[in-house]
């Protein structure tokens, strides 16, 4: 529809209509029986006191799946509406729709951008073909709590690298770099704005409060990177922050979003997090709950009905917000023009089937489980010859297809492989047996195996959202199958499963191998099968840094400095209990053959704002794999105005190198990327000293001096 028309199209509209645009509901509110499989169940609306034809006014619904539901509800919605306004479908497609990819917190283990964007690209491709058109994706929430839930969701522990993917994965599913929405694109949505991944206590939707250099210097540093890509919504997110419950935070919404970043697109609630300003107890009922989230900024209400009920005599009582609510929703029946659904709201229910788990989506689907698993611990065990002919599969994860990890959105765990399936496909010859007890499989054919694989870990529902854990060990049931295995032979296997990172301290020493693979995703068995026997090199690094035990969180690899760092001495900071740092940090991660690293040249030992600097080596694949080699560069700050962490990731390069292969690997560095931000919430670097570390913390490869405009020290 040209522009003019749609002019006139929203001329038409009254008030009521204009408000009906900003709510979003449930599928459920519009037909009838729509099954369990094709639409996610929660609180649905609360439609007491909206008349019938207030439904037939909404601008988008959440959560259903399948082309064929899909243009159910259009056709009922079209069907009743004055104006013929077609609905926006939105979903939560994590990291996938039906072909499920690794979890992202896995995905950003690659630290692989193309990868990531790929998962975007194939994601936003199934979603259309049945006819969705907003994913509520990515959610670059910083995370440094494995006992919070949903930790599975994000990108880590590292604010740059969490911004970085969610860029890539922003520009995956729009299909675009400048916030167009591409042929199989959907509009993505960067969530949850802000802070909600830093809940006390790592307990999901509780209260968040840090100082403000904290959260521009860290928190709020993956969703800047990640509105470069220009996501067509952002969603407000369910905690307070310092006090204010972000929905309802002009502040958070309006200064911080709207001002400082720039958001121009369209901005959505948490399910039901309007009204549920009623509980954070700063607003009294549903009326002053829907003026506090407009007066903020919140431009679509999800599932909560207080604009749908309030909407109209809020505008009336206060016109200074009828302009916020006219373009809120101008933006949304652009998009909706953007997508075309003026000329053609439906979507071909023959495509859907073509698209969807097509051997393009299994191919990425494996690809990308490859390339997210971290090889955590090698005593000489992997890679597994595929001579192996008599092999053992033992625990809870040994048959099943429950590998997909939560929000597996429209995946199927029959659809997945299974890591006894992977291995029977590479090796047709051997005979496998499976046992999830071990109680079932007896000491004799664990002792007389060629290959004892045991899968470990966390089931996939006991992560994700409100699931968080007060204790994140491996199960006892689990350590207790690792020591008697142990006692019976000391090589052997583990692969690990979970959606966070899991306390391992007190069994770690009778693993073996232990090859985390997250949850990987509809090819699951098949990526571990190709890792174990060597088909595959493990090649990713830790995102999040994987305490010893519970009750060491939060651990991270870029604390602060303090007055007494951890040593022998025992006036010094550290618990008397167990070792100081994490059991894996970030970054860590080992692989098959080395890779030997150069000396680090560097191209000056002085860098000033105006002139950058360049960090280059050599790597040389001394294996006889091909494989690729993340190569991170850490800066350290010994001097500085405000305390700064110990070391801080500034750049990372992921190189390909073929056996015996020799690279350059080199990395430009500008003074801009030292600086940090101070108590005084700017972005400062002091002249002196910048020392700079590559994947190993402990030594620095180069040094340089910052100079300052006016010559510095
Ligand atoms: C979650 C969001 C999600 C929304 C819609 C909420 O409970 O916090 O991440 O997008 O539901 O399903």
């Amino acid at each position: 529809m040209k522009t003019e028309e749609l002019r006139l199209l929203f001329e038409q509209m009254t008030l009521e209509e204009k408000i009906g645009q900003l709510a979003q509901t449930t599928g459920n509110c519009l037909v009838d029986d729509i099954g369990a499989e094709n639409a996610v169940t929660g609180p649905d609306m609360d439609l007491e006191g909206l008349t019938e034809s207030r439904r037939y006014m909404v601008g988008s619904v959440l959560g259903v799946s399948s082309a064929k539901e899909i243009n159910r509800i259009q056709k009922k919605l079209l069907d009743n509406s004055r104006l013929g306004i077609p609905l926006l479908f939105m979903h939560d497609c994590i990291h996938g729709y039906r072909t499920i990819y690794p979890i992202p917190l896995a995905l950003s283990c690659s630290f692989d951008r193309e990868l990531v964007k790929a998962a975007g690209a194939h994601t936003a491709e199934e979603m259309r073909a049945s006819g969705i058109h907003v994913d509520f994706s990515p959610m670059t929430d910083l995370v440094r709590d494995p006992r919070w839930g949903r930790v599975m969701e994000a990108f880590g522990e590292d604010h740059k690298l969490s911004g970085e993917m969610g860029k890539a994965m922003i520009e995956g599913y729009q299909q675009s770099e400048d916030g167009s929405i591409g042929k199989n694109g959907v509009a993505a949505c960067l969530k949850h704005f802000a802070g909600y991944g830093a809940p006390e206590g790592g307990k999901d939707y509780a209260s968040v409060d840090m100082s403000l250099k904290e959260f521009f210097g860290y928190y709020a540093v993956p969703y800047e990177i990640s509105l470069q890509a220009k996501p067509r919504f952002v969603m407000s997110s369910f905690n307070s922050f310092n006090g204010e419950p972000v929905t309802g935070s002009r502040f958070m919404l309006k200064d911080v979003l709207r001002e400082r970043f720039g958001f121009e697109h369209i901005l959505i609630s948490d399910w039901g997090a309007v009204e549920e300003l009623k509980n954070h107890g700063v607003v009294a009922d549903d009326r002053e709950a829907a003026m506090a989230a407009l007066e903020a900024g919140v431009d679509i209400e999800m599932v909560s009905t207080t604009y749908m009920k309030h909407g109209e005599q809020i505008i009336n009582d206060s016109p200074e917000l009828q302009k916020q609510v006219d373009d809120a929703v101008w933006k949304i029946l652009c998009l909706k023009n953007e997508l075309g659904l003026f000329e053609n709201p439906y979507v071909d229910e023959a495509k859907e089937a073509e698209v969807i788990m097509s051997e393009k989506m299994r191919t990425f689907a494996k690809e990308a489980a490859v390339k997210s698993a971290v090889l955590l611990k090698n005593d000489n065990i992997l890679p597994v010859s595929k001579e192996v002919k008599e092999v053992v599969v033992l625990g809870k994860f040994a048959t099943t297809g429950e590998l997909l990890g939560n929000w597996l959105c429209k995946g199927e765990f029959s659809e997945t492989v299974s890591v006894t399936e992977g291995l029977k496909q590479l090796l047709p010859n051997a005979h496998i047996e499976a046992y999830e007890r071990i109680e079932d499989c007896g000491r004799e054919k664990i002792e007389s195996s060629d290959l004892v694989l045991v899968t470990i870990g966390e089931e996939w529902n006991l992560s994700g959202e409100a699931h968080s854990s007060a204790n994140i060990e491996l199960e006892a049931e689990q350590q207790e199958m690792i020591r008697r295995i142990r006692a019976v032979r000391k090589d052997f296997v583990c692969v690990a499963f979970a959606g966070r990172p899991l306390a391992l301290e007190s069994v770690i020493d009778e693993i073996p191998a232990l090859l985390w693979c997250w949850f990987p995703g509809t090819m699951a068995g098949a990526a571990v099968a190709e890792l174990v026997l060597g088909d595959a090199v493990p090649c990713g690094k830790l995102t999040m840094s994987f305490p010893r035990t519970t009750a060491q969180i939060p651990v991270r690899y870029n604390q602060y400095r303090c007055g007494r760092p951890a040593s022998d001495q025992l006036y010094s900071s550290k618990y008397q209990d167990i070792e100081d740092g994490a059991l894996f940090p970030f970054g860590y991660g080992l692989s098959y053959g080395d890779v030997a690293y150069g000396q680090a040249e560097i191209s000056s030992d002085v860098i000033t704002d105006e002139n950058g600097i360049e960090i280059s080596l050599k790597l040389t694949n001394e294996s006889s794999y091909d494989k690729e080699e993340i190569v991170i560069l850490y800066m350290e700050d010994p001097v500085s105005g405000n305390v700064r962490p110990v070391r801080e990731m500034l750049q990372y390069k992921k190189v390909a190198l073929k056996a015996s292969e020799q690279k350059e690997v080199l990395f430009k560095v500008y003074a801009e990327e030292l600086k940090y931000m101070n108590s005084a919430l700017q972005k400062v670097l002091e002249p002196g000293t910048i020392r700079f570390y590559i994947n190993d913390l402990e030594t620095p490869v180069a040094e340089v001096i910052y100079k300052n405009r006016v010559g510095g020290k």
